[in-house]
């Protein structure tokens, strides 16, 4: 028996790709619905209850057009404001994507780490919780940027961003008195598209730890074993603006679109 599971993807734009790409790679054969919410992009930009009201209403039309066994919410800043509402309303998993403070400070050598996200996320009282409970004795320190997710997407999109624009955003992540930071989390799934960049920029090497992979096995656990198929999964994407998908979609390995399922407003 052909048996198929469908694993919806979501993010506000291009940056649930770094998740998308892990998750696909360890369940070969699952399809995947791939949502950018563009029309809203950046969510960073929005109010926390009109996101709220924003992704329940969007994961409300997608699911019941597309029937997903489960979702990935591939953004931080609406998993650390929105998975409680859609736990209580949908009856299938979500797994979110949160900033990784827990295993960087378990981790840190200097027990300095930095988490890089939009001002929204770490503005976020689940960020502040999140430090609360596994800091420990780390120095934690809170960069907000409102505009390198705009810049992974325009580098995403062919157009590119000078370094300095972007080191501009990350310098006040890179903490030097007498200890050095030594961990830097990568709180938006759009920064790791630029992880070339960052790695270069950097002013000493540091660990860039992106979730993706531990979000992949996180999804592996809750789907259990893999359905039988003799063919590999097809992945299908939606662009919520309706605008022609990048290329760079490609690169990423889905070729095949839809026209937008959702309207913008
Ligand atoms: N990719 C989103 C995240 O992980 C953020 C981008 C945005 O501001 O929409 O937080």
């Amino acid at each position: 028996m052909d048996a198929r599971e469908t694993i919806l993807v979501f993010d506000s734009g291009l940056g649930g790709l770094t998740v998308y790409r892990e998750v696909a790679a360890a369940r070969p054969g699952a399809d995947f619905l791939y949502v950018a919410d563009d029309a809203a992009f950046p969510y960073g930009a929005m109010a926390e209850q009109a996101l709220v009201a924003r992704v329940v209403g969007l994961m409300d039309e997608l699911i019941a057009t597309h029937r997903p066994d489960l979702v990935v919410i591939a953004c931080n800043t609406a998993s650390t404001l929105v998975l409680p509402d859609l736990r209580k309303k949908f009856p299938l998993p979500f797994v979110g994507t949160v900033p990784a403070i827990k295993p960087a400070c378990a981790s840190s050598v200097t027990r300095l780490v930095s988490v890089l996200g939009t001002e929204a996320t770490v503005a976020r009282e689940y960020t502040r919780a999140l430090i609360r409970d596994y800091a420990g004795d780390c120095r934690v320190t809170l960069v907000g940027s409102n505009k390198l997710a705009g810049y992974a997407e325009a580098e995403l999109g062919g157009t590119s961003v000078g370094d300095e624009a972007v080191y501009a955003e990350i310098a006040p992540c890179f903490r030097d008195d007498g200890a050095r930071t030594d961990t830097v989390v990568l709180a938006c799934t759009h920064y790791p598209l630029l992880i070339d960049r960052l790695r270069r920029l950097a002013p000493w090497p540091v660990n860039f730890l992106d979730p993706a992979p531990a979000i992949a096995r996180r999804v592996v656990g809750l789907l259990g074993p893999s359905l039988t198929s003799p063919r590999a999964g097809q992945t299908r994407a939606i662009f919520t603006s309706g605008r022609a998908p990048p290329a760079a979609l490609a690169r990423f390995g889905i070729s095949s679109q839809e026209p937008a399922a959702t309207s913008a407003d």
